[in-house]
C-alpha cells in the first residue's frame, strides 16, 4: 500500500515531529502542505492529513489543501497535535464531504502549546510529542499500514 502524509504544523513543530519519526521509522513520504499547496495525491492508497489544532480545528490550509487535493475514493487517517489531546478531526468533515474516504484512523496526542495566556505560566504540554508519544504514532501507523 502506497501511503503519504500530507501536514501542516505552525506553532511548535509538533505535528511535523510526529509525522517525521513515522516517517523515520517507517519509510512514509511526508510534505509539508504550506510548501508543497499543490502536492498530487492520486498515486497514493493511504493518505495521512496531520496538523495541529488551532481555534479547535485543523489548520485552515490543511482544510483548504484536503478539499482542493484529496481524490476521491481513498482511505485516509488523521494526525493532530493539541493541547486538550482531544480528537478534533470532525473540523475535517467539509473538506471531505462528496469524496468518498474511507477513514481508517485517527491518532492524538498532546502538544507544547504556548498560546496566548498560556506563554505567561511557561506553556502548557511542555515535553510533548514526548518519545512515548512517537514511540505511540509509530505504532498507529504500522497498525493502520499493514
Ligand atoms: C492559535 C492557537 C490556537 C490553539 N487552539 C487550540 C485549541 O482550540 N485546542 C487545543 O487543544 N489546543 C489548541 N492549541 C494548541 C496547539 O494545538 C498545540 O500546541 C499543537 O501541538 C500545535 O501543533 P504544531 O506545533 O504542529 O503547530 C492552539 C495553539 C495555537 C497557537
Amino acid at each position: 500500500m502506497k501511503a503519504i502524509i500530507a501536514y501542516v504544523s505552525t506553532h511548535h513543530g509538533n505535528t511535523e515531529k510526529v509525522v517525521n519519526e513515522i516517517k523515520k521509522e517507517c519509510g512514509v513520504e511526508a510534505f509539508n502542505v504550506l510548501e508543497e499547496p499543490d502536492r498530487d495525491l492520486s498515486d497514493y492508497d493511504l493518505i495521512g492529513l496531520a496538523s495541529g489544532i488551532y481555534g479547535a480545528q485543523f489548520h485552515p490550509k490543511m482544510v483548504a489543501y484536503a478539499k482542493e487535493h484529496l481524490p476521491q475514493n481513498k482511505k485516509i487517517f488523521y494526525i493532530m497535535t493539541s493541547a486538550l489531546d482531544k480528537n478534533f478531526s470532525k473540523s475535517m468533515a467539509g473538506a471531505i464531504d462528496g469524496k468518498n474516504a474511507e477513514i481508517v484512523g485517527t491518532f492524538s496526542c498532546k502538544g507544547y502549546n504556548t498560546f496566548g495566556p498560556f506563554k505567561l505560566v511557561g506553556g502548557t504540554g511542555k515535553g510533548h510529542p514526548d518519545a512515548t508519544d512517537l514511540a505511540n504514532a509509530v505504532e498507529f501507523f504500522k497498525g493502520i499500514a499493514k
